[in-house]
């Protein structure tokens, strides 16, 4: 059993699994760029009710060689490989690192480090109010390493109420959050739209329709039937049940930041070379969103 968690990114969802862990008995300490040894107070908003969730937190310079157990990162994909790696000499061999984001590349860029790397996906919403966490949306979260059944540290997770579970396919739960990642994020970011208005507009209903046929494409020849016959059903499921939300390549956008386009659409347009399996309509997005990041 793995006691203490360390959690790199501090942002929502990294706050919202800090929570969730507590919640089970465990101890997370989350990590800050900066800074000394201190508590933390979490304020969690969730259907109207505020509490407050108190947790250990360390700035990077302080940890000492192996002192961390088990690692769940929680930073954005394309900060996971640089953060991983400012925390590398702390962390115990073998302990797990769950790789928690959006997109995908980010296994594969880490495979030679000798880790033992896990990931995850989740469809929890989160967002911080200024300093108050609000927990906006009930999701799943599915952890795993691709052929393995669920190691006994899991035990806490998989017993809890979190809705967190195992699977030893965790390859196609990553390649079907990617589909609609694919699907969503970059029209969303692109338009300045929330979610809901892939359907409600005719336009960039038809647009989304087209990205998946490509996505369906892709699917097919990689093997992924699932994702060849429903990727527009996927993505379509998404959208009305988050119909409300801005997606996190839209805030990303919104708030100047650089944003996930190159292990979502990147990924996919990668693979799509790969297999010789044309689709314009996600490169022309590629270049659109990854030349709108450079010129921030
Ligand atoms: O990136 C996001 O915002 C979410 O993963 C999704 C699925 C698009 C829902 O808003």
């Amino acid at each position: 059993m793995i006691q203490r968690w360390h959690i790199l990114g501090a942002g929502a969802m990294g706050r919202l699994f800090a929570c969730k862990l507590l919640r089970l008995g465990l101890e997370p300490v989350l990590l800050m760029r900066a800074g000394s040894s201190r508590r933390e107070t979490l304020a969690l908003r969730f259907d109207g009710r505020e509490e407050a969730y108190h947790c250990d937190a360390i700035g990077l310079p302080e940890l000492q060689a192996s002192s961390i157990e088990g690692l769940l990162v929680t930073t954005k994909a394309n900060h996971a490989l640089a953060a991983v790696q400012s925390c590398r000499a702390a962390i115990t061999p073998g302990a797990p690192v769950i790789l928690l984001h959006n997109g995908m590349g980010v296994l594969e860029a880490l495979a030679g480090s000798g880790l033992h790397l896990l990931a995850g996906t989740t469809t929890e919403g989160a967002y911080l109010d200024a300093t108050t966490l609000v927990h906006a949306g009930l999701g799943e979260t599915v952890i795993g390493r691709e052929g393995d059944s669920a190691p006994q540290w899991f035990k806490p997770f998989s017993e809890s109420a979190e809705r967190i579970s195992w699977t030893s396919e965790i390859d196609n739960a990553l390649w079907k959050k990617l589909l609609i990642n694919c699907a969503i994020n970059p029209l969303t970011a692109l338009h300045r739209c929330r979610n809901g208005t892939l359907v409600d507009n005719p336009v960039l209903r038809a647009e989304m329709e087209l990205l998946c046929e490509e996505l369906a494409a892709v699917s097919a020849a990689r093997g992924n039937a699932r994702g060849a016959s429903c990727a527009l059903d996927w993505a379509l499921s998404v959208v009305q049940r988050t119909a409300a939300n801005q997606s996190s390549m839209l805030q990303d956008v919104l708030q100047g930041r650089e944003t996930e386009i190159r292990y979502i659409t990147g990924y996919l347009v990668a693979e799509a070379k790969r297999l010789g399996v044309p689709c314009p309509r996600n490169e022309a997005l590629l270049r659109q969103l990854d030349s709108a990041a450079a010129s921030h």
